[in-house]
């Protein structure tokens, strides 16, 4: 039984890419409805590996995975995807040889018959796609592949997205308009997981945030708390008080 509200539950869970090491080790996670909470720590800590097991992309071995309040740890990824999961993949997430309007296309092969009113509507989320619906993703800039990329895993009207990393290897001015367009998707109902590195940025807008360090969880707490926590900007924000992030 879970309580009511929420809407991904992660007890005691241990994953890895091989039976004999284990990079997860013993997270968790919890996520209310149309919650926005962020997952931060350093390289190598296991962050995007914790989102992947959630996916069922990587063998979670051991504890529990609640969605919705039902059992989804052996759950292979396309029930994830129909139960209502998106996500996000950290690298190499558009077909680069597709269109816009082709890539929107493919992220919502389960339900061909929404597909025209859903992409139209992804088209006023993110005007710039639809002025280049037929412009191979492969060709556009970094953070217009993220728009791609974040518009089709939303065509499935997921109600919850799973990010890794949206903001990374973009301009400052990019990462501006990923943060924007990541609020505006949270607007509209959308519980949020996201694994970010530009951490201040990241848990100035989150409810919740998540410190994870070797596999496991390290500090936990509403976004501005861990932002404000001397202990956490020392360790994983580059040191110093935070100052007016927003
Ligand atoms: N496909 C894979 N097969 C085996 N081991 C992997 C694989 N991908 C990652 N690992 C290992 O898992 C550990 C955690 O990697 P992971 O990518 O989850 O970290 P991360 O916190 O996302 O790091 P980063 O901030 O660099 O993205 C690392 O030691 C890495 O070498
Ligand atoms: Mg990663």
């Amino acid at each position: 039984m879970t309580e009511a509200g929420t809407l991904l539950s992660a007890r005691d869970l241990w994953a890895g890419y091989v039976p004999e090491v284990d990079i997860v080790r013993g997270c968790n996670i919890d996520l209310d409805e149309g919650e926005l909470v962020s997952v931060i720590g350093p390289n190598g800590a296991g962050k995007s590996t914790l989102i992947k097991s959630l996916f069922g992309l990587v063998p979670a071995k051991e504890g529990t995975i609640t969605f919705r309040g039902e059992e989804v740890r052996r759950a292979p990824t396309f029930r994830l995807v129909e139960r209502g999961i998106g996500y996000v993949p950290q690298t190499e997430n558009v077909f680069p040889n597709l269109t816009v309007e082709e890539n929107l296309q493919m992220g919502a092969y389960l339900r061909p018959k929404t597909l025209k009113s859903r992409c139209e509507e992804l088209y006023e989320w993110f005007p710039v796609l639809s002025e280049r619906r037929r412009q191979r993703a492969g060709t556009m800039s970094g953070g217009q592949r993220q728009l791609v990329a974040l518009a089709r895993a939303l065509m499935l009207e997921p109600s919850l997205l799973l990010l890794d990393e949206p903001s990374a290897g973009l301009s400052p001015s990019n990462v501006d308009v990923i943060f924007d367009r990541i609020g505006l998707i949270n607007s509209k109902g959308v519980a949020i997981l996201m694994v970010e590195q530009n951490a201040r940025r990241a848990l100035a807008m989150s409810d919740r945030g998540y410190v994870l360090e070797v596999g496991q969880n390290r500090f936990t707490g509403p976004g501005r708390e861990l932002l404000n926590d001397p202990k956490v900007a020392e360790l994983y924000l580059g040191g110093g008080p935070s100052k007016g992030t927003t």
